[in-house]
């Protein structure tokens, strides 16, 4: 078997995809049309233009240009859709989709709005494929504090439909340290929690993830391999790091893919997992992150099936949930993996 259809086989957890980052050029296009926004691009093709990234930051810039075409509740529901019957061909069982409220709020759209139209997805394209998706909503580290609890209050209504809380946006400078009391209220109230932590920014963000934030799971964390102790507690830890190594050739974090890390994590003993980040930008979903990862750096297929059992387990999917997932692994795995 062609190690692409391995890789679209093989039942997946998605745990580090951006919805804004799933809107793809003709469908951002076609949005703009619809509700009368303007944009600086007549055809996908110019658009694609735009995808060449000097760093996060200049990615960031496009990504929220990009958000100024979402509107209303259809589109809402309609980007969702379209990214989870992807996700489903790709071989992903499970998604759990970060989505910054905050962005389309300070346009004036209702939070039900957004957070209605992301559900009613979820829920339709289970019963129509199967695949099982839940909510983390992000916070942007580049805004402050307040308006981090600001935002957690405004989904207070969606909280029993929100599988965890999670932060983007402008890394360097905004350091996990500046929400020590936002991520102490989530954890007090019981959610689960993630952080983007060591993309661009230091090792010592990745220690301020782990001890003072307290997460669940770290998104990117590839600078930890600058610090052996805490490579070392974290591996102890077994603190699930979701890794897109995809994003980070395109973002230049990391020169090309056979250069890029991961290799080392797994060699460290970290829990890592692999995730395609914003698939629409990047141009890569998640099977053909594990093809061009396997290819790039060099991991086998027992290797990529045991990157895809970590995603399933540490997904925030109940263990009942988890279980019947690696079973499906299982039935698929390579003999003796
Ligand atoms: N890093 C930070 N924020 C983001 C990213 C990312 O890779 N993608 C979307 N928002
Ligand atoms: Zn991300």
């Amino acid at each position: 078997m062609p190690l692409w259809q391995f890789c679209r086989g093989l039942p997946k957890a998605e745990l580090h995809v951006h919805l804004e980052g799933c809107l793809e050029p003709d469908f951002l296009l076609e949005l703009a049309r619809r509700n009368e926004v303007a944009v600086p691009w007549e055809t996908a093709e110019q658009l694609r233009e735009a995808y060449r990234f000097r760093d996060l930051g200049s990615f960031l810039d496009l990504y929220f240009a990009g958000c100024q075409v979402l509107c209303d509740q259809r589109d809402f529901y309609e980007l969702t859709t379209a990214y989870l019957d992807r996700a489903h061909q790709d071989g992903v069982a499970h998604a759990e989709l970060f989505f910054g409220p905050q962005t389309f709020i300070e346009r004036g759209i209702p939070v039900g709005v957004q957070l209605e139209g992301i559900l009613d997805a979820v829920a339709d394209a289970g019963a129509r494929t199967g695949i099982s998706a839940s909510l983390l909503v992000s916070a942007h580290r580049h805004r402050t504090d307040d308006d981090a609890f600001a935002l957690l209050d405004s989904v207070g209504p969606w909280a029993d439909r929100i599988a965890g809380f999670g932060m983007g946006g402008a890394e360097v400078g905004n350091p996990p340290e500046k929400f020590v009391r936002y991520f102490a209220e989530l954890r007090r109230q019981g959610f689960k929690t993630c952080v983007h932590a060591g993309e661009e920014g230091p090792a010592d963000y990745v220690r301020q993830a782990v001890e003072l934030l307290g997460v669940d799971r770290v998104d990117h964390g590839i600078t930890i391999l600058d610090d052996e102790d805490l490579v070392r507690e974290v591996a102890a830890a077994g603190t699930p790091l979701t890794v897109c190594p995809i994003s980070n050739v395109r973002l230049r974090t990391v020169p090309s893919l056979s250069e890029h890390p991961l290799p080392r994590m797994l060699a460290a003993g970290l829990n890592v997992s692999l995730h395609s980040d914003d698939p629409a930008y990047f141009g890569s979903g998640l099977a053909d992150t594990y093809t061009a990862t396997a290819e790039g750096v060099g991991l086998d297929r027992g290797t990529l099936t045991e990157l895809a059992r970590n995603s399933v387990r540490a997904s925030f999917l109940p263990h009942a949930s988890r279980q019947a997932l690696l079973s499906r692994i299982d039935a698929v795995a390579p003999a003796d993996c």
